[in-house]
C-alpha cells in the first residue's frame, strides 16, 4: 500500500434507505448554504473591504463556485456515494491527497460551524436586546479582544455545546424540518429585499467602488464563505432516489437559487444604508433599525437565529461524518469512531470535537475563522478539480458532464487561486500550520498502520 494507492468507494453499502427527492436534496443545499455568510459577513465585507461593489464580489464568487459545483455534479454522477470530496480524491489521486482533502474538510465543516455560531450569536443578542431588553455584559459579547473589552462570546460558545450534544445523542434534522426552515429562510430574505428596496437611496451607492477593484478582490475572498456548504448535498447521495441524476440537478438548483438571493440581498443592504455603517454582527437587522423599521428588524433577527441554527447542524454533522470516515480508515485514532450502543453515533469524537469548536467560537473572531475555512475549502475544491481532469483522462464518464471542459476547468483553477491569493498572509500561515500538522499526523498514523 503506497501513498498514492487509490480506493474506489463502495456504492450502496450504507444500508440507508433512498427516500430523498430532488426538492428535499435541493433544500438541503439551500439549508447549508444560506447562513452567516449573507447574514453577517456581507455587511462586514461591504463596510471594510468593498463598499457597494460587494455585489460584484458575489458575481465573481458565483462563477468560481458554479464551476466547482459542476465538477462535484460530474463526480457525484460517477461515484454517487456519501463522503464527498474525500471519496472522490481517494478514488483518483490516492491515499495521501485524500487525507489532505479530508483534513481540510474537517476545517471546512468544523471551523465553519464555529464561525456560523459567532454569526448566530450576533443576531441572538440583537433579538433578546430589542425584544426583552436583556443585554449581555460587554466582556461576554465578543471574541477575545482587550481593546474592545470583550473576553468571550458566551452565546456562540454555548450554542456549539448544545448543537454537538444534540448531534451526540443522535438528533439529525429530518428533511421535513429542513424544508420548513428553508421556507422561513426564503421568507426572511424576501421580506428584507422587498421592504429594504423601498428605502433605496441612490446616495448610498454613488461611491460604488470606495476601495477600488482590489477591495472587490479581497471581499470575494471573504464572502466566498457564503457559498460554502453546497457540497453537503453530495454527502446524502446514498439516501437519494436516482442519485446520478438528482444530485447534479440539486447542486445546480440550490446554488443558482442562493446566488440570486446573495445578489439581491447585498444590493438591497448597501443601497438602503451607507456601507460605512455595516461593520456590525447583525447587519440585516441593523439596516432595518437604521431605516426605522424596528418590527422588521426583530423579525429578521428571529428568522436569522432560527435559520442559522440549521447551518450549524448540517455543518456539525458533516464534521462528525468526515472525522468518522478518517478514523475508520485509520488516519485518526480508531477509538474515536466508536459508536455509542444506545445513541448509535460516534459520540466520543462528537463531544471532543464539539468542545474544541466551542472554544474557537467563543474566543476567535468571525473573520479569522471564516478566512481559515475559506482557504481550506478552496484548497479541497482545487484538488477535486485536479481529480476530475484525471478521471476524464481515464475515460470515465458520468451522466452529468461539465460543459466546455477545457475552457471552464482552467478558468476554475485560475479563479480558485485568485480568490485564495486575496486572503491575508496570516491566513496562509495558519493554513500552512494546519496542513503541516495534517501531514505529520498522516505519517504518524501510517507508520502505526504499517507496524500493526
Ligand atoms: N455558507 C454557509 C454560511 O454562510 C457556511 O453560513
Amino acid at each position: 500500500m503506497g501513498l498514492f494507492t487509490t480506493k474506489i468507494p463502495k456504492i450502496g453499502g450504507s444500508g440507508l434507505g433512498r427516500h430523498l427527492t430532488l426538492l428535499d436534496v435541493s433544500f438541503i443545499g439551500v439549508g447549508a448554504i444560506i447562513g452567516a455568510g449573507i447574514f453577517v459577513i456581507t455587511g462586514q465585507a461591504a463596510a471594510t473591504t468593498a463598499g457597494p461593489a460587494i455585489v460584484l464580489s458575489f458575481l465573481i464568487g458565483a462563477i468560481a463556485i458554479g464551476i466547482t459545483a459542476m465538477i462535484y455534479a460530474e463526480m457525484s454522477s460517477i461515484y454517487p456515494v456519501s463522503g464527498s470530496a474525500y471519496n472522490y480524491t481517494y478514488a483518483t489521486l490516492g491515499e495521501f491527497f485524500a487525507w489532505l482533502v479530508g483534513w481540510n474538510l474537517l476545517l471546512e465543516y468544523g471551523v465553519a460551524t464555529s464561525a456560523v455560531a459567532t454569526g448566530w450569536s450576533g443576531y441572538f443578542r440583537t433579538f433578546i436586546e430589542t425584544n426583552f431588553h436583556l443585554a449581555l455584559p460587554t466582556a461576554l459579547s465578543g471574541a477575545y479582544d482587550p481593546a474592545k473589552g470583550t473576553f468571550v462570546d458566551i452565546s456562540a460558545f454555548l450554542v456549539i455545546l448544545v448543537i454537538f450534544t444534540l448531534l451526540a445523542i443522535g438528533i439529525k434534522e429530518s428533511a421535513r424540518v429542513n424544508n420548513i426552515i428553508v421556507y422561513i429562510k426564503i421568507a426572511v430574505l424576501s421580506v428584507f429585499v422587498i421592504f429594504g428596496l423601498q428605502h433605496f437611496d441612490i446616495n448610498n451607492i454613488r461611491n460604488f467602488f470606495p476601495f477600488g477593484w482590489e477591495g472587490v478582490w479581497h471581499a470575494t475572498s471573504l464572502i466566498i464563505f457564503a457559498y460554502l456548504g453546497f457540497d453537503a448535498i453530495s454527502t446524502v447521495a446514498e439516501e437519494t432516489k436516482d442519485p446520478t441524476k438528482v444530485i447534479p440537478k440539486a447542486l445546480m438548483l440550490s446554488l443558482a437559487f442562493s446566488t440570486m438571493f446573495f445578489i439581491l440581498v447585498s444590493f438591497t443592504l448597501t443601497s438602503m444604508v451607507s456601507y460605512q455603517d455595516l461593520d456590525v454582527p447583525h447587519a440585516l437587522s441593523y439596516a432595518m433599525l437604521k431605516v426605522d423599521e424596528p418590527f422588521l428588524a426583530s423579525f429578521i433577527a428571529l428568522g436569522a437565529v432560527l435559520t442559522i441554527t440549521t447551518v450549524m447542524l448540517v455543518m456539525g454533522l458533516g464534521f462528525t461524518r468526515i472525522a468518522f470516515a478518517l478514523s475508520r480508515d485509520g488516519f485518526l485514532p480508531k477509538k474515536l469512531c466508536e459508536v455509542h450502543p444506545k445513541y448509535n453515533t460516534p459520540f466520543k469524537l462528537t463531544l471532543i470535537g464539539g468542545f474544541f469548536l466551542a472554544f474557537l467560537a467563543g474566543f476567535v473572531p468571525l473573520k479569522v475563522l471564516a478566512e481559515l475555512v475559506n482557504i481550506g475549502t478552496l484548497f479541497a475544491y482545487f484538488i477535486v478539480a485536479v481529480a476530475i481532469v484525471l478521471l476524464r483522462k481515464k475515460g470515465l464518464v458520468g451522466s452529468f458532464r461539465v460543459p466546455m471542459f477545457w475552457i471552464l476547468i482552467p478558468l476554475n483553477f485560475a479563479l480558485l487561486m485568485f480568490i485564495m491569493a486575496g486572503l491575508e498572509w496570516h491566513t496562509w500561515v495558519r493554513f500552512a500550520l494546519w496542513s503541516g500538522i495534517g501531514i505529520g499526523i498522516y505519517f504518524l498514523m501510517r507508520g502505526r498502520l504499517t507496524a500493526e
